[in-house]
């Protein structure tokens, strides 16, 4: 028999207990060890979910970063310092002059050392008056100058009552090119979880929970075989079925409107060759055949092994030890 959850406060949420008690054992033993935590993985698949549920209603320093144009340079540290200034004003008072730059509006030039000194010290100093818990989500579409300060920023914070937590996408990150290197090296400074999909049972409670109803195995199965476990995309489906069971992809009509706009987007920005071997691997079968697709698209093999291991790197495929398979829930 299946247990469906009562959520009646807050959003729903299921499962990551493990998830859950390593952030709370982190949250707990603020001050020890590293001062920067990263939860990572592909779009959709829970990150931000999974940090409001450990951080709780607790108004935390929470920034975000800009993916969509031109933000001013270090904007998801301005975010924070504004947000601590409210809180600890006095301990900001020391570097106020060269802070202004952030705090006032101002665009900081990059790559400035007395900036950076001023923005790491006064957290500190900040840290001791009250213990430091600050969010950037979606640190994969931070500016290089950002990266930089918080790369300077891990040494000095080490030992303070300080916590960084940052969301970071695996796939489907577009990070500038400049700012890849400091990502990845900032990567190492950091404490990493690693998100992946949700469980059978996790799918079952959150299907269960959002159609109202106990949702069967097989329906279960259904579920984790086109979306990979993805909360995203099981919201999606569920919702879309409007009450009626839920089917394997050969038997539906597809993906909702809504999920079809975020692979839409997602695919959208890889060239015109990539686009027709995906388009071409998901009419072909679930698991790829390069020789097959070359064939089909009269194009040489290698070719077409140079885009299935772009679309790896993308998330749309993955790799297994059987083969090459579209990656759910993207392409079936
Ligand atoms: N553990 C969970 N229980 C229930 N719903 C969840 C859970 N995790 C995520 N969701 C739901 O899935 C959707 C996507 O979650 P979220 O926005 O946290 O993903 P993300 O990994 O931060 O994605 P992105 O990389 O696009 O920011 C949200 O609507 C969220 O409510
Ligand atoms: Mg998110």
């Amino acid at each position: 028999m299946i247990v469906v959850l009562m959520q009646t406060q807050g959003p729903l949420f299921v499962g990551r207990a493990q998830e859950l008690a390593w952030l709370s054992s982190r949250l707990s033993n603020i001050g020890t060890g590293n001062s920067m935590l990263m939860l990572s993985g592909p779009p959709g698949v829970g990150k931000t979910c999974l940090l409001r549920k450990a951080l709780g209603s607790h108004p935390h320093p929470w920034a975000k970063t800009w993916e969509f144009g031109e933000a001013p340079g270090l904007w998801p540290i301005t975010q924070l310092l504004r947000s601590l200034v409210r809180r600890t004003p006095q301990a900001f008072e020391k570097d106020r002059a060269i802070l202004a730059a952030l705090l006032e509006g101002g665009q900081a030039p990059p790559g400035e050392f007395a900036l950076y000194q001023a923005v790491i010290q006064s957290i500190v100093q900040a840290s001791w008056e009250q213990p430091v818990v600050a969010v950037i989500d979606d640190i994969h579409a931070a500016d290089r100058s950002t990266l930089e300060l918080l790369i300077m920023a891990e040494s000095a914070w080490r030992g303070a009552p300080i916590l960084l937590i940052m969301t970071r996408r695996t796939v489907d990150t577009r990070t500038s090119p400049e700012a890849q290197h400091c990502l990845a090296r900032l990567l190492q400074l950091s404490d990493d979880c690693v998100l992946s999909g949700l469980s059978h049972s996790e799918v079952q409670a959150l299907a269960s929970l959002l159609a109202s109803r106990t949702v069967d195995d097989e329906e279960v199965h259904a579920l984790l075989r086109r979306t990979g476990g993805l909360p995203l995309f099981v919201e999606g489906l569920v919702h879309s079925t409007r009450g009626s069971r839920i089917l394997s992809s050969r038997n539906s009509r597809g993906l909702p409107p809504s999920l079809r706009t975020v692979i839409v987007d997602r695919i959208g920005h890889l060239s015109a060759d990539v686009r027709d071997v995906l388009r071409r691997a998901a009419l072909l079968r679930d698991q790829i055949d390069p020789a097959l697709l070359a064939q089909s698209l009269r194009l040489p093999s290698t070719a077409v092994e140079n885009v299935i291991w772009q679309a790896i790197g993308e998330g749309l495929l993955s790799q297994e030890e059987s083969g090459v398979f579209c990656d759910p829930p993207t392409l079936r």
